[in-house]
């Protein structure tokens, strides 16, 4: 059978850059190492006026289409994940396919266009969703586009103003992919959760700790699922493991829950267990917190051991280079740390072909998903021509007094007639009034 999967990927970052350590933490009165080595965040970026979800995934998805020489005719389905939309009925992939049509000068009528909305999941259930219908064969030899779009911005003074971001990130999935290679096995950790809600608002309500912690449940549900179908892993079978990456100071956590995981039942959680003395899963206790207290001093014990810090800087590490410098992107940002990851694999001059990446996707409200992928023969040539960097450098730096105004801005706070804008757009899509999109 012929393999599906990620076959080009590109990414739209928002044009400007606040610097968390310099700029944030003095006027929050924060001490500058909470954001760098507490979150593990630098920068993020943030929307200039005239962009938003539809022209950044519109951008994305352009020079996507453009460096890999597809038209309209080679796209037979456009999905859209975003939890920043702002219609309840039309989705944003009609919107966004609009504005291609433009630069194409063709139509997208024949494709199947749907919007996909499970917080930050929603970037890997599209990706799922465009899988299954090649492998159903409804495809007719088309591609699908997948574009995660999102401006993460939190109420300002909530604790969740230090983990924003805005960006897009637009896949083709194809069928013989260049880069990566989806495997069938899944597996999902979901529950009904409300530590992270937007009903019809603009900044979600948010119980940051909670958040955090329905997070890691999640997670092991769904790592553990995904061994009940795919069998035991095991610390070297996977190259990379991107996590859903809200801030890296949360992958911190996550990355030891995957590294329990992984050597459980393993020869190595044995030598571990002896090298530290305590047992993963200590023997019953007179009651609950006792347990809890035996599983978290084998928890910290096990995080200061070489082997698990050779392993997480390995295999975790690289997935975060991104993210520290772009912030919270929401559905795009497992997907960020794949390329993260590949990106760090190629300057690295390593050679990944035929290697696994565990990919951990997780979306609030809440779920988990667990997939395997495998690094493709044309990952080299795909990942060299992904000019992050570029994009990164040629952001513009805001004052705090900026930031201020540009949060009021994408928040309507300010008058259309006041709206100003903090770069010059050139050959991109740019939002210029309710509903008109187009090439200044
Ligand atoms: N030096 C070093 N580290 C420091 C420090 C310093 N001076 N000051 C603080 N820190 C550390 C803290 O110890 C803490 O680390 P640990 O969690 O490892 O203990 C870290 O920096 C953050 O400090 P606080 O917990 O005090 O930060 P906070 O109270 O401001 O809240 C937050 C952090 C809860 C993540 C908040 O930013 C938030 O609500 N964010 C939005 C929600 C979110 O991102 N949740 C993640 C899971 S949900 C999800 O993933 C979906 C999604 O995309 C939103």
């Amino acid at each position: 059978m012929v393999g599906v999967g990620i076959d080009a990927i590109e990414i739209h970052t928002g044009k400007l850059c606040l610097d968390l350590g310099e700029t944030f933490a003095p006027e929050m009165g924060d001490d500058p190492d909470k954001y760098r080595k507490g979150l593990g965040l630098y920068t993020s970026s943030f929307p200039d006026s005239y962009e938003d979800i539809v022209t950044m995934g519109a951008n994305a998805a352009h020079r996507l289409m453009k460096r890999t020489g597809r038209t309209p005719a080679d796209i037979g389905r456009i999905d859209v994940a975003t939890e920043s939309a702002f219609d309840n009925s039309k989705p944003v992939s009609t919107y966004i396919a609009g504005c291609l049509e433009q630069v194409f000068e063709t139509t997208f009528h024949h494709a199947n266009k749907g919007e996909r909305k499970f917080a930050c999941i929603a970037g890997t259930q599209s990706l799922d969703d465009a899988y299954n219908w090649i492998r159903a064969g409804r495809h007719r030899g088309r591609s699908a586009l997948v574009i995660a779009t999102d401006t993460a911005l939190y109420a300002r003074g909530d604790a969740g103003e230090a983990t924003q971001g805005a960006g897009a990130v637009a896949m083709l999935i194809s069928e013989d992919p260049s880069l990566v290679e989806l495997s069938p096995e899944q597996g999902y950790g979901s529950a009904d959760e409300t530590d992270f809600l937007k009903p019809n608002q603009q900044f979600p309500s948010v119980d940051g700790k909670r958040s955090v912690q329905v997070y890691l449940s999640r997670m092991r549900e769904a790592l553990q699922d995904y061994e009940s179908v795919a069998g035991d892993t095991h610390p070297d079978d996977f190259a990379f493991i991107p996590f859903h990456t809200p801030f890296p100071g949360m992958v911190r956590k996550a990355g030891l829950l995957g590294y329990r995981h992984v050597i459980r039942d393993t020869g190595v959680e044995e030598e571990l267990a002896a090298e530290i003395g305590r047992q993963p899963r200590p023997e019953a206790f007179d009651d609950d917190q006792t347990y809890l207290d035996a599983v978290s001093e084998y928890t910290d014990a096990l995080k200061e051991t070489t082997r698990y810090q050779e392993w997480y800087e390995q295999v975790i590490e690289p997935t975060l280079n991104i993210s520290r410098y772009v912030g919270n992107w929401y559905t795009g940002s497992v997907h960020v740390a794949r390329a993260s990851a590949l990106k760090h694999a190629l300057e690295q001059d390593r050679e990944l072909t035929g290697d696994r990446l565990l990919v951990a996707s997780y979306g609030s409200g809440a779920q988990a998903e667990i997939h395997t992928e495998t690094v493709q023969d044309g990952w080299k040539e795909e990942i060299a021509a992904f000019d992050i960097d570029e994009h990164l450098d040629a952001r513009h730096d805001i004052t705090f007094e900026e930031y201020e105004r540009i949060h009021d801005i994408h928040n309507h706070d300010i008058k259309s007639e006041d709206v100003e804008e903090f770069t010059t757009p050139s050959d991109e899509f740019v939002f210029d009034g309710w509903g008109r999109m187009g090439e200044r």
